[in-house]
């Protein structure tokens, strides 16, 4: 496996059919073929991911995405042409070109244009879009670095295109038209209030019980194996047997002197730096030297309610870890 910067080196990769390591804005990608029902398998048997659970299309610009659904609602026209390229995902009627594996058999096929300059610039090199859902394994924190991807699933792909730490941090925010009206079905990078500056009202989709998101259904979504407890972290801190073996993971405060592997996420007091720095201080407290993880949530503004989206998942999880 290697990590590089080489756009010939990934083409070559995903031309011959192989599954590469793919930059975006958001989290990095395990990006192959969309259009070929094998690769596709491929790519849900390197992340160990159940075939239920549907992937994110990819291309460089709205025209290819619209020409893989059947019919586009003049909403998801706007919302396209308002946020693409960037961190949202629209779902679409689909149509016979999409394999039923990138579905998952569901009438709907979900696109998106990633805003990273070396993924644009590949994906306009291709021959044919790329399905791409995180690259890590199922259940697992996502990776918002190249050496993120290669740590976990470097046994399994040849090449990582290394486009620098994702500038956004989080998933992109899943939108769908379920009653013609729009319906966020996953919290992410475009807050709630930039959509309905675009389209007016936006529901909030009634979470899907076959989804792999709702706790509890399936172990660990964004979890950590260490458990992430999730509250008041002063209150947490004064209730915990072990206050030395804990690892915090706070918002904007600091805590308590003398603990520097204590996590900050956003120094500005804004949700988009702390959205940036989620994964990687997960991933970082994630040590068996800590027993637990102490977090708070975001202020619930811009992309909080995201950010505590992840930080909930992470902790109904840990609560369960065996589940
Ligand atoms: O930012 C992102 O969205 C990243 C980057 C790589 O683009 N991709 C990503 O993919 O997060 P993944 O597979 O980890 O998450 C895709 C989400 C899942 O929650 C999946 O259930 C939902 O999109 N999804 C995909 N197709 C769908 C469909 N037809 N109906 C409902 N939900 C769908
Ligand atoms: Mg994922």
């Amino acid at each position: 496996m290697q990590i590089g910067q080489d756009i010939d080196h990934a083409r070559a990769s995903l031309l011959a059919g192989e599954c590469i390591g793919l930059p975006t804005e958001t989290v990095y990608g395990l990006a192959g073929n969309a259009l070929d029902a094998t690769v596709v398998a491929r790519i849900f048997a390197i992340k160990n991911r159940p075939a239920f659970d549907p992937l994110i299309v990819h291309a460089a610009d709205a025209g290819i995405l619209f020409a893989l659904a059947h019919s586009i609602p003049s909403q998801a026209k706007a919302l396209a042409h308002a946020f693409w390229p960037g961190p949202l995902t629209l779902l679409l009627p689909t149509s016979p070109r999409v394999p039923d594996l990138v579905t998952a058999g569901s009438p709907y096929v979900a696109v998106r244009v990633p805003a990273h300059p070396l993924a644009l610039a590949l994906l306009q090199q291709l021959p044919f879009p790329l399905a791409a859902p995180s690259a890590n394994p199922f259940g697992y924190v996502s990776p918002t670095t190249a050496q993120h991807v290669a740590d976990q699933l470097g046994a399994q792909i040849p090449y990582v295109l290394d486009g620098g730490p994702c500038t956004v941090g989080i998933e992109s925010t899943v939108v769908g038209f379920p009653n013609g009206r729009p319906a966020i079905y996953r919290r992410g990078g475009i807050p709630l209030e930039a959509l309905v500056a675009v389209v007016g009202p936006v529901d909030l989709a009634p979470p899907n019980p076959l989804a792999p998101e709702a706790p509890g259904m399936l172990a660990r979504h964004y979890a950590p194996r260490t458990p992430l407890l999730l509250g008041h972290i002063p209150t947490l801190l004064a209730a915990h047997p072990h206050p030395e073996r804990v690892a915090i993971l706070s918002f904007q405060n600091r805590y308590r002197d003398g603990h520097p592997q204590d996590v900050v996420l956003a120094p500005d007091g804004k949700p988009e730096t702390a959205a940036r720095h989620l994964f990687a201080a997960m991933r970082l407290l994630d040590d068996p030297q800590w027993v637990a993880i102490l977090a708070e949530p975001a202020p619930e503004e811009g992309l909080g309610p995201a950010i505590n989206d992840r930080l909930r998942k992470a902790a109904a999880n840990s609560a369960n870890p065996h589940v």
